[in-house]
């Protein structure tokens, strides 16, 4: 697919949009969003992730992503960790190589130095469904917690993230959260869901007793059953399923490449 326009950030009445890429274990997935409305413009597009998934391949499949639209504007890009002035941390579950690595460089470098913002999965998730998806009628504190191989987690307060916040690794009962209520817990135990919404249960009341959120969204691949498993949860803040689905962490890398890291 080739863009015959460069969009830019709106000041001047331009089209308000941006690419966001979301890495994830399986697939790299891009595409254009209107920032205006967390709609995507166009169709995604999807490359699998490289195996191994080091710095260097994702970083390559990443360009081609970017190539295929055409881009130059703004772009944002996902990471499964805690990632800080554009390098990562920690690699919970991918491979230990990312640390250290400044993958703004890296991924600029392959870019012809086009300027990258790179966040945390989670952190993206959690500015697009606060803003466009489950929390957008909510004000106060919204806590996302996405369900997957691991537990990610996003902190929104009025629109505003506290970033890099691993509920995930929060220890609940002598257990790390995400070792107790990941999804692919349930997966590996073949959990019922009655099972397994216990162990979120706790995962939910450790987090709500240190912050106290006004609305939890729940996200993640197993987020599409919520209907199967939210109804059984016992705590105390409501729960809502994310409702984005498949482009949140585009929609969420996108807007940070619009500056959504940095508003006050
Ligand atoms: C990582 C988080 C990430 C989450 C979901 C966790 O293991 O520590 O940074 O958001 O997995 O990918």
């Amino acid at each position: 697919m080739q863009m015959t326009e460069t969009p830019t950030a709106a000041t001047d009445g331009s089209p308000h949009r941006a690419l966001g890429i979301d890495v994830g274990g399986s697939g790299v997935k891009g595409g254009i969003v209107d920032l205006d409305t967390g709609q995507l413009i166009g169709e995604r597009f999807r490359l699998p992730t490289p195996q191994p998934a080091t710095p260097e391949a994702v970083s390559e499949t990443v360009a081609a992503v970017v190539r295929e639209f055409g881009w130059t504007g703004p772009l944002g890009v996902t990471y499964p960790g805690v990632v800080t002035e554009g390098i990562v941390r920690t690699a919970a579950n991918v491979d230990s190589s990312w640390i250290g690595t400044n993958v703004r460089e890296m991924f600029a470098s392959r870019l012809d130095g086009q300027d990258v913002t790179v966040l945390n999965d989670a952190d993206a998730a959690g500015l697009a469904e606060e803003k466009f998806g489950a929390g957008r009628e909510v004000s106060g504190l919204v806590v996302l917690l996405t369900f997957g191989t691991g537990i990610g987690s996003a902190v929104i307060y009025d629109g505003v993230l506290l970033p890099n916040t691993e509920f995930g690794h929060i220890e609940v009962g002598g257990k790390e959260a995400e070792h107790r209520a990941a999804s692919s817990v349930k997966e590996r135990k073949d959990w019922s869901y009655e099972r397994w919404t216990e162990e979120v249960t706790k995962v939910l009341v450790a987090v709500e007793n240190a912050i106290w959120p006004d609305l939890f969204i729940v996200g993640g691949g197993i987020s599409k059953k919520a209907d199967k498993w939210v109804p059984l949860l016992k705590n105390r803040t409501p729960v809502v399923a994310a409702t984005l689905q498949n482009s949140a962490g585009i929609v969420g890398a996108a807007m940070a490449a619009d500056g959504a890291l940095h508003r006050h």
